[in-house]
């Protein structure tokens, strides 16, 4: 499978520089580089281009991210190995995006020329088919450009948070989410995460798992109570995304 493929040649979930998995809740500096799947879609107005959404890197040239990040007709560039947005720090990789596929639920964009796999640079494993993380499993988000809009600047360091999952069963209920969040995702926290970027879960093999897609939050505060983050939960899709991210085994077995 692509899961035993990236874990056997990549290396997946496994960065050199380990992040800080401290128990604090609230956002915190994230430990430069320990994040190295974490990558920065950024899109193109007049010559510049800006960051608008968080993503995975979840193989040698794909890139998983929301869908609603992603307009018709837009360029965008993928951002790998930043830490510091307002510096070059000597760590990125910039490249640009050859083809983007869709999902009516979520998209996937595959990275022109793969980048260089480094400490600084990495990816993220995907989960088994269907896999549920049981309530309060804790995870981390990087948190982002929504927290910006609502609470001042877009801090340009990477930031972190820790985010307990909530199962479906409480975040499904009337006074929580409601039939707003269906079987297809899985909620956590309830802090802000960069939108399209990824809920990052240990598993039990000591390797960091992509379980969801930022999706989203309520619009009123950060820490709403009963309103947690909302992600397009990965397990639900592994299926489809083997099937789309195919090419990578191909190209390495003929
Ligand atoms: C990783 O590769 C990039 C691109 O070649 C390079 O700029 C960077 O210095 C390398 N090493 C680390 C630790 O980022």
């Amino acid at each position: 499978t692509i899961q035993m493929f990236m874990k056997m040649f990549y290396g997946c979930g496994t960065p050199a520089v380990k992040p800080n998995t401290n128990r604090v809740v609230n956002g915190e500096d994230a430990v430069p580089h320990s994040w190295p799947w974490q990558i920065s879609l950024q899109v193109k107005h007049g010559s510049r281009f800006h960051h608008t959404c968080g993503g995975t890197l979840i193989g040698p040239r794909w890139v998983l991210t929301a869908g609603h990040c992603i307009w018709p007709g837009d360029v965008y560039r993928v951002v790998l190995g930043e830490h510091d947005m307002s510096q070059q720090e000597g760590t990125e990789q910039i490249r640009d995006v050859l083809r983007i596929v869709v999902h009516p639920l979520w998209d996937i964009d595959h990275v022109g020329d793969g980048p260089i796999m480094n400490d600084s640079v990495g990816p993220a494993c995907l989960p088994e088919a269907e896999e549920i993380l049981a309530h309060r499993t804790p995870c981390y988000i990087r948190l982002g450009a929504f927290l910006v809009s609502a609470h001042g600047p877009m801090p340009d360091k990477l930031q972190q948070a820790l985010l307990p999952v909530v199962e479906y069963s409480v975040c499904s209920r009337s006074d929580w989410w409601g039939i707003n969040v269906k079987q297809t995702m899985i909620c956590a926290g309830g802090d802000v995460g960069d939108s399209g970027g990824p809920l990052n879960c240990m598993g039990q093999d000591g390797r960091w798992y992509v379980q969801g897609v930022t999706s989203f939050v309520s619009s009123r505060t950060c820490n709403e109570v009963k309103k947690p983050t909302v992600f397009t939960r990965t397990s639900a899709f592994t299926d489809w995304l083997s099937e789309v991210s195919e090419s990578i085994l191909k190209l390495f077995f003929i």
